[in-house]
């Protein structure tokens, strides 16, 4: 089949490098790609929010899947606008619809699903212009640090956690003053949950589901989870203390009573769900929803997945996804995020990149990549994701530091401890 790859990030280069490796593919495009992608499929120079220029290539290169990467088209409809259209019938779209989306779309939406099905999280409250004050009395109830998140999407950058009270009776008033323009008009206040982190992966047809391997990523810049958040400094696959009954008790509290409340809701879900779970003392609880796969998880996660992933998506489509299994890659992945110096704020773009061609044991996954002439340069903060095989993740970690002596731009950072806090 011909399938069309829509996003520009490693995620997407790392999606790309999973499903050109499967027998069922003819032609396989990214719209818009970046230079690591063109070199396993056919860029397209199409953005993903043009769903029109994304529909007359469908129609022009005859693509029979669409496989959404990031959630900006979800949210915005990319699933209903093909969907609604008879001529597309017969066309896979790889993502949850835009009332499913909401799960990611909105705070509110994703903690009142949780509640009417029972899912562990954190206890909250909705905050506009009109209940402020019932929002101070929240706060005051809570015990520090104080979690406050705009409602809507704001580019992984509407989560405050602040110690202050002050400062954060403060901050709410900012936000829904318009510090994250219209996705702060409303406020989720959260209770804090004090534990550790990681990502549960499932595809989903709307009413069964599998799961991919778990994951762990490293948010922040600096080494010791410390200083601004970032899109992502790293990634691990397996996750040690994702033992069997930890497994267990995130699928019997959180995968199926997920998976049931999409199908009782009678969504149109049929792709990739992201549970981003605490750990607290043993027990899962759910900090968000996303309607795709994480970046930088999806580079490790990609490497541990031996089944065939296109098959699994087509079976999502058709809605016949019961009864099927994902084999595992009984090796561990890990993944180094090279990012300009000075990210997550600003930062020079236009670096060459040399020495990827020396790299023999990692993939070096594009995710803020260009091509000018003959060179690739850098033009994002994340620039290229190093990932590995290992016996251990220790073991894959050790080989991607070793691949990263060899590459080199101008400004170059990354993380020297990622794992660190699982040892
Ligand atoms: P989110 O965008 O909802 O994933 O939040 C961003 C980050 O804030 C998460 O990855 C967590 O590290 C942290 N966070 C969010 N909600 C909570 C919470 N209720 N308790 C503790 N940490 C949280
Ligand atoms: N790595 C977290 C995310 O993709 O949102």
């Amino acid at each position: 089949m011909n399938i069309l790859v829509l996003g520009s990030g490693g995620r997407e280069h790392a999606l790309t490098w999973k499903i050109a490796s499967s027998p069922k593919v003819d032609r396989l495009y990214v719209a818009p790609g970046n230079p690591g992608t063109s070199a396993i499929a056919e860029n397209v120079a199409i953005k993903p929010d043009n769903f029109d220029a994304v529909a007359d290539f469908v129609r022009k290169a005859n693509i029979n899947m669409v496989v959404v990467g990031p959630e900006d088209p979800l949210v915005r409809g990319i699933v209903d606008y093909f969907n609604t259209k008879p001529e597309f019938a017969d066309l896979m779209v790889i993502g949850p619809d835009k009332l499913s989306a909401q799960l990611e779309g909105s705070k509110e939406f994703a903690k009142m699903f949780m509640q009417k099905y029972g899912i562990p999280t954190a206890g909250y409250l909705s905050v506009t212009a009109e209940n402020i004050a019932e929002g101070e009395k929240f706060l005051e109830y809570v015990n520090p640090p104080y979690v406050l998140k705009a409602d809507g999407l704001a580019a992984g950058k509407g989560v405050l956690i602040i110690d202050n009270l002050d400062e954060a009776k403060s901050e709410l008033k900012n936000m829904l003053g318009g510090k994250f323009g219209s996705a702060g008009s409303k406020v989720v206040l959260e209770q804090y949950l004090d534990g550790i982190e990681c990502s549960v992966f499932a595809i989903t047809d709307g009413k069964s589901y599998v799961l991919l391997p778990e994951a762990k990523d490293y948010k922040r810049i600096g080494e010791g989870n410390t200083g601004l958040n970032t899109g992502g400094m790293g990634s691990v696959s397996p996750v040690p203390f994702y033992d069997a009954d930890f497994a267990q008790k995130v699928e019997e509290r959180i995968v199926k009573p997920t998976i049931d409340g999409i199908c009782s809701e009678g969504m149109n879900y049929r792709g990739f769900v992201f549970f981003g779970l605490m750990n607290v003392n043993g027990d899962p609880y759910v900090i968000e929803y996303n309607v795709r796969m994480g970046d930088p998880e999806t580079e490790s996660v990609m490497l541990r997945i031996k089944s065939d992933l296109v098959e699994l998506l087509e079976a999502a489509a058709r809605r016949r996804l019961a009864g099927m299994k994902v084999e595992f890659d009984t090796r561990a992945a890990a993944t180094v995020m090279l990012v300009s110096g000075g990210y997550p704020e600003a930062y020079e773009k236009g670096k060459v990149i040399r020495g990827l061609d020396a790299v023999k044991s990692s993939v070096c996954f594009h995710a803020g990549t260009l091509l000018a002439g003959s060179d690739v340069v850098t033009s994002g903060g994340r620039v290229i994701a190093v990932s590995s095989y290992g016996n251990t993740i220790f073991d894959a970690l050790g080989t991607s530091y070793a691949s990263i002596e060899n590459i080199s731009f101008d400004k170059c950072y990354y993380r020297t401890d990622i794992g660190f806090d699982l040892k």
